[in-house]
């Protein structure tokens, strides 16, 4: 793709005379970006059934905002990592707003009922979201790290993948590393743990929280982290409740295509909090 500067399209839209221009050499420069004639080939259905399509492009849709928002966690991340409080807040609005995007989604699978779903669910197989790689990669950047989970991946690349993102410290190590740098007492043990183990509430880490949110002004940038960090948890949060929901309206309490008890794992798994001192600090605040 040529890039063109602000001349360049004043001058095609005097020649167009501010109609779209509509003749191209090889290839239209939209679909050389988007690669749209790629993705519109990507829907194969395993059924004929003419509800599958929107149970099979959710779920794509899903897998798209899962890889953003792994994207705009680890630019935040970085940030932290650096020290970079304010430039940190962008990448996590962003991934706030997607969430809230992704989190759409669901509503577009409310007419699907039981006996809708029972028409093309058997030909699913084993298959089952529980199997996105790209999901844990999203939960291992938020602090859930269920070594476990990776099992399923073993001898592709995404195993290996989630491998690196496993030994690498999560976006909340690196913000309780910040609170320290920052001279707030955080347990030493907290700094040079094994970040492949899940991280642990921790009193030091909610007493840092209390006293950074006392100061309400606008230099406070830690606040405002914590509150960029609150919305990207609660939005989450909002993704793992619709998930269970559209779970119980179009299964009930079954089981599920990957093995699970379905519901009750659901509960099990959404008990796992993310970010958890941002909310047991509340109660102190
Ligand atoms: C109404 C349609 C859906 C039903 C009935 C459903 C059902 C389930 C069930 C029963 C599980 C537990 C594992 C198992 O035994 O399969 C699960 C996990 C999961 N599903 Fe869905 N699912 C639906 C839609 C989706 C969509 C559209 C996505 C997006 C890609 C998705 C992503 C996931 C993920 C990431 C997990 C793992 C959650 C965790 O580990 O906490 N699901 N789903």
């Amino acid at each position: 793709m040529r890039p063109t500067t602000a001349e360049e399209r004043d001058a095609r839209t005097a020649l167009n005379k501010g109609a779209p221009t509509l003749e191209f050499g090889r290839r239209v420069p939209y679909d050389a970006y988007v690669h749209a004639s790629t993705l519109h080939t990507l829907q194969r259905t395993l059924s004929s059934d003419p509800g599958e399509m929107s149970f099979l492009m959710v779920s794509q849709i899903m897998e798209l905002y899962f890889g953003l928002i792994r994207h705009e966690l680890e630019q935040a991340r970085e940030h932290v990592r650096a020290g970079e409080v304010w430039p940190a807040l962008a990448p996590l609005k962003r991934a706030a707003l997607h969430l809230e995007g992704l989190n759409a989604a669901w509503q577009t699978l409310r007419w699907m009922t039981p006996a809708d779903f029972n028409k093309f669910r058997d030909l699913l197989g084993e298959g089952s979201g529980f199997q996105s790689a790209m999901y844990r990669q999203v939960e291992f950047l938020l602090g859930l790290r269920t070594k476990s989970l990776m099992r399923p991946f073993r001898g592709t690349a995404a195993y290996e993948e989630l491998e690196v993102a496993l030994h690498r410290p999560s976006l909340w190590d690196e913000v309780i590393a910040l609170l320290a740098r920052q001279g707030h007492a955080i347990k030493p043990g907290l700094l040079d743990r094994d970040v492949a183990d899940e991280h642990e509430t921790d009193q030091s880490v909610a007493d840092a929280w209390v006293r950074v949110y006392r100061d309400t002004g606008p230099e406070n940038h830690l606040r405002l982290l914590g509150e960029a960090l609150t919305e990207v948890a609660d939005r989450f949060g909002d993704w793992r409740y619709l998930h269970l929901k559209a779970v119980q309206r179009t299964m009930g309490a079954k089981s599920g295509t990957g093995g699970s008890n379905g519901l009750a794992f659901l509960q099990r798994s959404m008990s796992r909090p993310v970010f958890p001192e941002l909310w047991t600090s509340r109660t102190e605040m």
